[in-house]
């Protein structure tokens, strides 16, 4: 089986997913380390080196192969991987798909300063200390495209897992396990 974790960044999907990968005894794949392995530069580069498209381009190519491979895995998606309507199709077909459903203030607090690595994450950018004014817009920029994006990871999940209280991710794995084996392998 092919079960792929969905979520907004910081929710948990690359921890969540190996520790569930283990549990499973399926092997673990990550969508942004084969991003990275197709393109020989990680996602943070290729948004700077070519913009978003370019990324978002590779993210379809690989999902789709990952779709096809006839193999068990887990595979953690990068959390814009639903920004595109044939990712959410690859998604519905080809995978027993399984959006970790974080609460924004958690993935706020989770990611601060964290933005290196995750371009689209806004609240600090490698500048110098924002004024708390405009340290509240970013917050909102991210709190629009969080909101945008939930309508999307619903419409291609299988099985939500809803973590309202902050956990650990073994907790985390142990919960998405249970969902899935409830729901018959
Ligand atoms: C992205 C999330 C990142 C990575 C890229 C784009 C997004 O993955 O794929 O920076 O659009 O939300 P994580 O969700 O693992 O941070």
């Amino acid at each position: 089986m092919r079960i792929a974790l969905i979520g907004f960044m910081g929710s948990g999907k690359t921890t969540v997913g190996r520790r569930l990968s283990e549990m499973l005894e399926y092997s673990f794949i990550d969508l942004d380390e084969e991003i990275e392995k197709a393109a020989h530069a990680s996602p943070a580069e290729l948004f700077k080196l070519y913009g978003e498209g370019t990324f978002r381009s590779i993210e379809s190519k690989v999902l789709e192969q990952l779709g096809a491979a006839d193999a068990d895995f887990v595979l953690a998606c990068g959390g814009g991987v639903v920004e595109q309507a044939r990712n959410r199709e690859v998604l519905r077909k080809h995978f027993l798909t399984v959006w970790l459903d974080v609460p924004f203030g958690e993935v706020a607090r989770r990611l601060s300063g964290e933005s290196g690595r995750r371009p689209l994450w806004t609240e600090s950018d490698g500048k110098a200390a924002q004024p708390i004014s405009s340290h509240s817009s970013l917050e909102n920029k991210n709190e629009v495209l969080y909101n945008r994006r939930q309508a999307l990871y619903a419409e291609c999940a299988d099985l939500v897992y809803r973590c309202e209280e902050p956990e650990g991710h073994d907790a985390s794995a142990l919960h998405v396990y249970e969902l899935i084996e409830q729901r018959g392998g």
